[in-house]
C-alpha cells in the first residue's frame, strides 16, 4: 500500500511527524506530498519545507517526498499512490477532512482518504501555532524537532 499523506508542512511539526513514523510502520510506502497553493504565500519557501523533511525524514526509509500544484488527486495518481492519509487532531479537523476527503473521492475517481487520530500529546500542536510563536520571539522547542528549530533560529 503506497499511502500519500499531503499538507502543508509550514513548518513540520511534530505532529506531523507523530503520523508520519506511525504511518511509516503501518504502510509499505509513504509520499509525503507539500501541496502548493499559488494563491497562498507560504511563511517559509518551498525549498525550505523541502530541506526541512528531507532532514527530518531521513531515517525513514521508506519514505520519500513530493510536491507540486493543483489538484490532490492527480498528484496521487501521478505517484500511483493507493489512498490519501490525512491527520484529525479534533471534530473541527474531522468536519474539514470530512468535506475534503468526499472532494477528492469524487474528483478523484474514487481515490479513499483515511485518517489517523492525533496522539493525545499532539492535539494542540499546529504549524500556525509554531509560526504565532516563533514570529514573537518564544520557544518552539516544545512543538518542532530538533533539526526544525535549529534551521529557524538560524534564519533569524
Ligand atoms: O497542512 P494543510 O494546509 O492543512 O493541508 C491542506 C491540504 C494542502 C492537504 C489541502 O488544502 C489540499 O489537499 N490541497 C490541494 C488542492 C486540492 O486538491 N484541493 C481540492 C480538494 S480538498
Amino acid at each position: 500500500m503506497h499511502v500519500i499523506y499531503p499538507g502543508s508542512f509550514d513548518p513540520l511539526t511534530f505532529g506531523h511527524l507523530s503520523i508520519i513514523e506511525r504511518a511509516s510502520t503501518a504502510f509499505q510506502k509513504i509520499t509525503v506530498f507539500v501541496a502548493l497553493n499559488p494563491n497562498k504565500k507560504g511563511w517559509l519557501s518551498v525549498d525550505e519545507r523541502l530541506h526541512i523533511l528531507r532532514e527530518s525524514l531521513k531515517s525513514y526509509k521508506n519514505v520519500k517526498i513530493d510536491t507540486g500544484e493543483g489538484l490532490l488527486v492527480e498528484h496521487v495518481k501521478r505517484l500511483g499512490g493507493d489512498i490519501i492519509l490525512k491527520g484529525v487532531r479534533s471534530v473541527y479537523d474531522l468536519q474539514q477532512e470530512q468535506m475534503m476527503a468526499e472532494a477528492n473521492y469524487e474528483i478523484g475517481s474514487e481515490i479513499e482518504t483515511l485518517v489517523f487520530l492525533s496522539r493525545f500529546q499532539f492535539q494542540g500542536i499546529s504549524s500556525s501555532l509554531v509560526r504565532q510563536i516563533f514570529a514573537l520571539g518564544g520557544e518552539i522547542d516544545a512543538f518542532v524537532p530538533k533539526g526544525v528549530s535549529q534551521f529557524l533560529k538560524s534564519k533569524k
